[in-house]
């Protein structure tokens, strides 16, 4: 145990560490110099993702928020409706399947039985074909789709998931971006975001770091009961994966918002209590993302910004901290600005005494209902 753990502490933490390699991994031989290389989904699969029309995106807990990533980047570049839903609710209800819509299953471990089921369900209801995004080559959720696209993160051990998120977050890149060269996304904009998607590994390194700040900032959570995420776009469901490490890992209580919807409810909990933390790239909800951030300022709230370098933010402006990230582009920015987020749950439960790779109550790989 020790021995394969090397120098960390955690199976999480050396997980966290090993997301550039990871992501790099996922990568390989799947985009070049030019964008996506052809036949990356397995057999046939070029020829079946030229019919799509639409996607149904379904699995469970991080992989769902890396699903809900995927639907903002497919519908922003591809232009097709994505609609993403976890596989425990999708699998008992009669969804609308329009023409042309492929099923995408989402899972690192590829047993979670809720996803296996809603994929076996889905053979019923009329499907252009089935793509399986996974970790695990010879699992069922791969055995039994018609396409696939390995994510190479290797064997995660800690219960709470990262490194195979960011890896989810690159192979849903590559789809997106396959997707969104056929549906004739500017060629010149189609570069650029492939030029992002191979920036992504550095990026993911520069990022970690930072876990010397982010040890600091770890303390001021570590008395605490809850927790406020906020983000906005894309960075919405990196703002629920957050807050889900956070939970899992280190037992406090943790909602993520998107930032517009603070008004409707979660501001009534602000007070000094509620650290508030806010994901903040640069781009054009920058500013509303700012007005929100007052709001919550105004009542008192603690704020813990992860900005990016390229933002405009008044270090003064926030009570509580502002944390700098180059997160490498627009496109990249979510798996970019998941780091430290899993750096900060990952220091608070150390400091609270948790069993981090093992938190309570929870499994691995749920295979049963
Ligand atoms: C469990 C794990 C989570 C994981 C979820 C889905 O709840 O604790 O970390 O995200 O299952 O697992 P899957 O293997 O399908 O991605």
């Amino acid at each position: 145990d020790a021995v394969e753990r090397g120098e960390y502490r955690h199976y999480m933490q050396k997980e966290i560490f090993e997301q550039p390699r990871a992501v790099a991994d996922t990568l390989e031989a799947r985009i070049g110099a030019n964008g996506v290389l052809p036949n990356i989904f397995g057999v046939g699969g070029d020829e079946l993702l030229a019919k799509v029309k639409g996607l149904h995106i379904i699995a469970c807990g991080t992989s769902y928020h890396a699903g809900m990533v995927a639907k903002y980047w497919i519908e922003d570049y591809a232009r097709l409706p994505v609609s993403v839903e976890v596989a425990s609710e999708y699998r008992y209800r009669e969804a609308v399947v329009p023409a042309g819509t492929l099923f995408v299953a989402i899972s690192q471990s590829g047993e979670t039985a809720d996803t296996l089921a809603a994929m076996r369900e889905s053979r019923r209801r009329g499907y252009l074909g089935t793509l399986a995004i996974c970790n695990v080559p010879e699992s069922s959720v791969v055995r039994e789709a018609d396409l696939k696209l390995m994510t190479r993160a290797g064997p995660e051990i800690g219960v709470a998931s990262t490194k195979a998120f960011t890896t989810q977050l690159a192979a849903l890149a590559l789809l997106t971006l396959h997707l969104a060269r056929q549906q004739g996304l500017d060629a010149a904009r189609y570069q650029e975001l492939s030029d992002q998607l191979h920036r992504l590994p550095r990026a993911i390194d520069e990022a970690l770091k930072l876990e010397p700040q982010i040890v600091e900032l770890a303390e001021r959570f570590v008395h605490r009961h809850h927790a406020l995420f906020l983000g906005r776009g894309a960075h919405y469901p990196v703002a629920l994966e957050g807050s889900l490490k956070l939970k899992e890992i280190s037992y406090i209580h943790a909602e993520a918002y998107p930032a517009g919807e603070l008004k409707h409810g979660p501001l009534a909990l602000v007070d000094e209590d509620m650290p508030v933390v806010a994901v903040a790239p640069n781009g054009p909800l920058l500013d509303k993302l700012k007005s929100n951030l007052q709001e919550v300022r105004a009542r008192g709230g603690e704020l813990i910004v992860f900005a990016d370098n390229a933002a405009h933010f008044d270090g003064n402006a926030t009570r509580g901290a502002l944390l700098r990230i180059d997160a490498g582009g627009d496109f990249i920015a979510p798996a970019v600005f998941t780091v430290p987020l899993q750096l900060l749950a990952y220091h608070v439960a150390v400091l609270r005494g948790t069993d981090v790779d093992q938190p309570r109550n929870l499994a691995k790989s749920v295979t049963v209902e």
